[in-house]
């Protein structure tokens, strides 16, 4: 087994970009911070814990595709690497694993994402399943270091759990066209994306009675609070899931339950809130086949395969750039 690790991004470079997010953001009039912040290593943790919430389907819905249409991924891809953008625990990943080395041509794999330790520790857990397997970890911000992933191979890219509608439209042309650039044209895309439904089941999803999703999504002041000397009360802000309509997008949105006034020392600013200001931390798009199909071909990818699930829940798409 070999294990080599390419790190892109420093904690101080991470401090150094929560700190710009955090000036530019909380001084808004429409005040945000950036989902990416949510995952350090207690944000990563509860996003696992989300993972298995009854009201949260994405995940069990992308698993049993992948189960059903894996070995017809990796017949089509051929690949004998595996990259995972915003890999995680890398759960999933193992059925793709398991279909690639089933077909004979699998020989590494490649995961991508920003939360250092998280990565690190699900990597070696599945590298001593996986044995003969390169594992070549990357640790960087896909909206930046798409470049700097190992080429070479016939590579299939992964980009699952619907990650890619926390991106907004703009974001996420300029994310599919920089990938896209990045690929040849024997490597595949293979993109999971969660899909418009009934608003109160993507209300649930986002708003569990156990409240875990509330601690994730609060978990971006103590973030907050200890990469940059802030002293936010997480208690003084409300979780809050809605559905926009009009953008087609859940977001997520922490709200003042009184007046405050946060210092973030490092950053050196203060930020008022009054009851019933929001923080939008999160947008997570939902989209049509329709929707994929058109975004992907704008972005230089045609389309080699779609897998939906259970009456339009999630959707598998397999594609390759054109060239
Ligand atoms: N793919 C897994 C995990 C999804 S959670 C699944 O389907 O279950 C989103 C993952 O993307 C987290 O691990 C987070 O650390 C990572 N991530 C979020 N924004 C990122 C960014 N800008 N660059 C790299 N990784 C990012
Ligand atoms: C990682 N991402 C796809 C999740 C989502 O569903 O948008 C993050 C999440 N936020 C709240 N629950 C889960």
């Amino acid at each position: 087994m070999t294990y080599t690790i390419d790190v892109h991004i420093s904690p101080d470079e991470v401090r150094r970009r929560m700190r710009a997010d955090a000036i530019a953001g909380l001084q808004a009039d429409a005040k945000s911070i950036p989902p990416v912040w949510f995952y350090d290593e207690r944000g990563s943790q509860l996003f696992e814990e989300i993972t298995r919430l009854p009201e949260y389907y994405p995940t069990r819905s992308e698993r049993r595709l992948l189960e059903a249409f894996a070995p017809a991924i990796a017949q089509l891809s051929k690949a004998d690497t595996l990259v995972e953008l915003g890999a995680g625990s890398c759960e999933k990943t193992r059925v793709l694993l398991r279909a690639l080395q089933q077909l004979g041509t699998l020989s590494t794999y490649v995961p991508f994402d920003i939360s250092d330790e998280f990565l690190r520790d699900a990597a070696s857990t599945l590298t001593k399943e996986y044995d003969p397997l390169t594992v070549h970890l990357v640790i960087g911000d896909f909206s930046e270091h798409l470049a700097e992933i190992p080429t070479g191979g016939r590579r299939l890219v992964a980009f699952l759990g619907g990650t890619i509608g926390n991106l907004d439209p703009a974001r996420r042309a300029r994310f599919l066209f920089d990938l896209n650039c990045t690929m040849s044209s024997d490597d595949s895309f293979l993109l999971g994306a969660d899909l418009v439904k009934e608003r109160q089941r993507l209300v649930a999803a986002y708003d569990d009675a156990a409240g875990v999703t509330a601690r994730f999504n609060k978990n971006v002041l103590h973030v907050l609070n200890e990469q940059l000397g802030g002293n936010f009360d997480p208690d003084l802000f409300a979780h809050v899931a809605l559905w926009n309509d009009e953008e087609q997008w859940i977001e997520m949105r922490l709200r003042a339950l009184g007046p405050s006034e946060v210092t973030l020392r490092e950053a050196g600013i203060a930020v008022r809130f009054d009851q019933g200001d929001d923080i939008l931390t999160e947008i997570s798009a939902k989209f049509t086949p329709d929707m994929i199909e058109k975004e992907l071909g704008a972005a230089g990818f045609v389309i080699d395969g779609m897998w939906g699930a259970d009456e339009g829940e999630f959707l598998l798409t397999l594609a390759h750039p054109f060239c």
